[in-house]
């Protein structure tokens, strides 16, 4: 049981490391692995999924290299631990599409309530422009679980929340980091 839950701990310690790597994101690493880019190859590369590099979900981490970033960790998940890693992969890219910067979405529509609309707007979008599979829907439209109260499905699902809520964390932890680290700069400059 220790060793499980030590394992456990390590696991969730690479996995958040990873998650916080942003030159594994600048060297483009995920283009080499073919068993994964053969999964999301028709995805990845549409003008729609480029289109996404324009918005900033956390910090200064864009809603693109965010969905690559839960994509591959989803992927990884259920290689080593069961699930459909293939669904997992493409859900995971398409599981933001909703293609609006939600910093300033609510001031400018009064549409406040991004984050329990957001998957269903992604949905929509994604099934605009690529064939989902059930699953896929699933995992886009549950990937805010526990938020919103309907779990994912499946196994890739559960795999997608995980991916999202350890990437956003990470995001979000960095950016808090550089804030406090541009903060002591500025006094030792000052001070
Ligand atoms: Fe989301
Ligand atoms: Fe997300």
């Amino acid at each position: 049981m220790e060793r499980k839950l030590e394992h456990y701990l390590n696991e969730r310690k690479t996995a958040a490391r990873w998650a916080a790597d942003a030159t594994w994101m600048e060297q483009e690493k995920y283009l080499e692995d073919k068993e994964y880019m053969a999964c999301v190859q028709d995805i990845i590369t549409h003008p729609v999924f480029l289109s996404m590099e324009q918005y900033i979900q956390h910090g200064s981490t864009t809603c693109r290299a965010h969905c690559i970033q839960v994509s591959y960790l989803s992927y990884q998940i259920c290689r080593k631990y069961g699930g459909n890693s293939r669904e997992a992969a493409r859900a995971g890219l398409l599981h933001d599409m909703f293609l609006y910067d939600w910093h300033t979405w609510g001031r400018e529509t009064g549409e406040r309530f991004h984050g329990f609309t957001h998957p269903r707007t992604a949905y929509n979008n994604a099934s605009k422009y690529f064939q989902l599979s059930s699953e896929e829907g699933d995992i886009i439209l549950h990937h805010m679980w526990p938020l919103t109260p309907v779990p994912p499905k499946t196994r890739a699902g559960f795999a997608v929340v995980y991916a999202d809520k350890l990437c956003s964390l990470t995001e979000t932890a960095l950016q808090v980091r550089s804030w406090f680290a541009w903060n002591v700069l500025l006094r030792r400059r000052l001070g």
